[in-house]
């Protein structure tokens, strides 16, 4: 046993005889060496023994018996695993990519040096006020930066108060759930976004697919299924892009109210809408408390950002108080701030301009390889978001192109729920995601 720092050496004498005696070694009621003897034996100094020991009696390894020394305690330690399910078997296997995996995204884009700006900035000017909790609902100041951003990029009036902010939209529809209730039953829908059906479910919420016609999720199926609460994107359908018509918007809500049912508007990526304005949101055209708005920073700014929101009707902002009110939100304050002073300044507005610039540019590459290999008939898509459908021969070898341009291809069939068989006019067609491709290659091509 070396002697170059005593904190290693006492380590080293507690690991080997832990090792012992989870090895079997050492068994139950074995002795060990007295600290003197053992120290004379190692050539250590007795104080290092004594650590040692210390340790391994303080964890239940050993006990100490009056006047007698140090005994092996009892305890059954299990097998060692075997090599393939150690952790560091798991460690080293690549994990595989799935339509669950996150979007890769455009990265060159991230305002780096404003972004860093603005932090110094928080830090140097709230100081130790940046280390007080921020309320429930989230940061003040960034609720307020949300409120003005949404009226005037989205048309929608709500007091900052009823923004709920949440590390991400997976964490806001568990708070949904938990808000709304379990006992109620979901829709999502079918083909769509798989993670809110499974969030519903795993809370102990029934959640159905239900279908989708070229105007959007079928008003009919919620009402005879029953559907208290209704997940939905309809400023642009997730995957198949679809964008929902007023009298299909107008549907929905009439479902709502009749049934005193919910609906979640998931407005992920309405900030990238290729031509005409932005369509005003179900949550701007609610009159009866039954519409919750959602949106995420994760498409505008980056998926790693973990900052999304939803806002409340007056009601449900009521209940939100008196039964989650209680629980810390759990986005760092500092982001909080930093993203407030972000939007405040004008910066974000013109991050969504230059992105809708990068994005266009890059759509449209992909749309003009995509026509060139397999022909204009065989794209779906709507002026809008980061992807579109398309049919893919499969000898086309288009797949490999995409990807060696950084553009996701996954097949449709992939979106439709656990559940349900998917129709047969979704073989062969594929969601085409473009947020991560490389304009260079593209232009290659
Ligand atoms: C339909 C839909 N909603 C929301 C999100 C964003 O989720 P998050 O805020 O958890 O990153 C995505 C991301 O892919 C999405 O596709």
């Amino acid at each position: 046993m070396g002697k170059n720092s005593r904190t290693s050496l006492y380590e080293k004498l507690y690991n080997e005889i832990k090792q012992e005696i989870i090895s079997g070694k050492l068994t139950e009621g074995a002795k060990l060496p007295s600290k003197r003897a053992q120290a004379e034996r190692l050539g250590i100094s007795v104080v290092t023994v004594e650590n040692a020991y210390a340790q391994l009696l303080a964890e239940g390894y050993i006990a100490a018996r009056e006047r007698s020394g140090y005994y092996v305690c009892a305890a059954e330690f299990p097998a060692p695993q075997p090599a393939e399910t150690s952790a560091q078997a798991e460690i080293d296997k690549p994990e595989e990519t799935t339509a669950e995996t996150p979007q890769q995204f455009g990265n060159e884009l991230f305002p780096f040096s404003v972004w860093t700006r603005l932090m110094r900035t928080v830090i140097l000017e709230k100081g130790s006020a940046i280390l007080a909790p921020v309320p429930p609902g989230g940061a003040p100041e960034l609720q307020a930066a949300i409120s003005a951003h949404l009226r005037s990029y989205r048309g929608i009036t709500v007091p900052p108060h009823r923004i709920i902010v949440g590390a991400g939209t997976e964490y806001l529809n568990n708070l949904l759930v938990q808000l709304l209730g379990s006992g109620l039953t979901y829709a999502v829908e079918n083909p769509g976004y798989h993670k809110p059906a499974r969030i519903y479910r795993l809370n102990g919420a029934l959640c159905l697919p239900v279908g989708i016609d070229q105007h959007g999720i079928l008003a009919d199926e919620l009402y005879y299924k029953n559907v208290d609460v209704a997940h939905i994107s309809p400023a642009h359908h997730f995957p198949t892009g679809i964008v929902m018509p007023i009298s299909r918007r107008l549907e929905l809500m009439k479902w709502a109210s009749r049934r005193n049912g919910y609906i979640i508007e998931d407005d992920y990526d309405s900030e990238f809408r290729w031509g005409g304005k932005p369509l005003p949101t179900m949550f701007g055209m609610d009159t009866s408390g039954r519409v919750i708005y959602m949106n995420t920073f994760s498409m505008t700014i980056a998926p790693s950002v973990r900052i999304s929101y939803v806002c409340l009707p007056q009601g449900l902002y009521e209940r939100w108080k008196e039964r989650l009110g209680f629980c810390s939100c759990p986005v760092p304050a500092f982001e909080q701030y930093t993203l407030a002073r972000f939007i405040e300044s004008g910066h974000f507005e013109r991050h969504i301009s230059r992105m809708r610039k990068h994005y266009r540019r890059i759509r449209e590459l992909t749309l003009a390889l995509a026509v060139r290999s397999c022909g204009a008939d065989s794209i779906s898509e709507e002026n809008a978001g980061l992807h579109f459908l398309m049919d893919i021969p499969e000898d086309s070898g288009l797949p490999g192109i995409f990807a060696e341009c950084g553009v996701r291809v996954t097949p449709l069939d992939e979106y439709y729920d656990e559940g349900s068989a998917p129709p047969d006019s979704a073989a062969g067609r594929f969601v085409v995601n473009y947020s991560a491709a490389d304009e260079k290659k593209l232009s290659e091509q």
